[in-house]
């Protein structure tokens, strides 16, 4: 196994809307859609269509019920193995109401529902011995996470985490991370302090300030702008692709899911983003999670044309 992805998987019910409610408000909303997503299934989808071949497994927890067999086949289609996507016997699949509003943004609540069962960290090892990247968000059970992040290292695995849903986290769990990927207020959050849009300098210091915490490498999105990377004291932006953004849903899942396949492809972790960005840059002219990633064909195309 190339890739594993360690996390969440999700029915998402997508309204679109004008603007979104302020609370209080009721707006009235344009088309609906229920799409698969999860960032952990997000992900593990990107890996396996970029990766166009590359062998991609999902550890995750779904219900006994419709909505997780619609799950596993969307993996599935991809190209993700889902043998190991078990189903709980006490709680439903995971469900998120996202309101996406004209230009792109959305507001995300998720209910989490078998997520929170993903499971006993130490069955994990058996999946990552061999593989070579293993992957991690944040919809699942810190202690889960924090205890399969250890154990994937141990198995010599470069470990990804994007920490999303933003929470805080303690140096012990940063220092098991190889490469840590927030977006900007993900990292201010991370470091204390409150969001704000961020220019690349002070990009630089917060991704510096998540290294000294002990992440080995840390990659902040930056949204069209790139990202940037910061290790072993250098930091450099990668820049990004001007694209039309219909929805921004599951924008950082794709580059996530892209930038493991580029590294397990052998490619340097500035090519890996650069990568990252093309595809992430694609999943934001395209509605929902999972039905938004692009092809490797498409992605090439666009790195060839920049
Ligand atoms: O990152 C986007 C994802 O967040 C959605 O697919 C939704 O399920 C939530 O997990």
């Amino acid at each position: 196994m190339a890739i594993v992805v360690a996390g969440s998987l999700n029915m998402d019910f997508v309204v679109t809307a004008a603007r979104l409610p302020a609370p209080g408000e009721t707006v009235l909303g344009g088309g609906f859609a229920m799409l698969p997503g999860g960032k952990g299934a997000n992900q593990a989808c990107a890996a396996g269509r970029l990766g166009a071949g590359l062998p991609v497994k999902m550890i995750g927890r779904v219900g006994y019920d419709l909505f997780a067999d619609h799950l596993k086949a969307s993996l599935a289609a991809a190209g993700v193995d889902v043998s190991a996507v078990h189903a709980s016997r006490t709680q439903p699949t995971g469900v998120a109401f996202i309101c996406v509003e004209a230009g792109g943004q959305n507001s995300i609540i998720v209910a989490p529902g078998a997520n929170q069962e993903l499971g006993d960290a130490g069955a994990m090892r058996q999946v990552f011995r061999g593989a070579r990247i293993a992957l991690f968000q944040l919809e699942s059970p810190l202690d889960t996470v924090r205890a399969a992040l250890t154990i994937a290292r141990q198995e010599g695995l470069v470990t990804i985490l994007d920490p999303a849903p933003a929470q805080p986290l303690g140096d012990a769990i940063l220092s098991e991370v190889s490469i840590l990927t927030p977006n900007e207020s993900e990292a201010l959050l991370l470091v204390g302090e409150s969001p704000r849009r961020l220019t690349p300098e002070e990009a630089a210091g917060v991704a510096q300030a998540l290294r000294a915490k002990g992440a080995d490498r840390v990659i902040v999105k930056l949204g069209d702008a790139g990202c940037l990377l910061a290790d072993e004291g250098r930091t450099r932006l990668v820049s990004g692709f001007a694209v039309e953004a219909v929805d921004a849903t599951a924008a950082g899942d794709v580059f996530n899911g892209a930038l493991a396949v580029a590294l397990a492809e052998g490619r340097s972790l500035d090519e890996a983003a650069h990568f990252a960005n093309a595809a992430a840059a694609l999943s934001v002219t395209r509605r929902g999670a999972q039905s938004s990633v692009p092809s490797r064909a498409e992605t090439d195309a666009l790195l060839a044309g920049s």
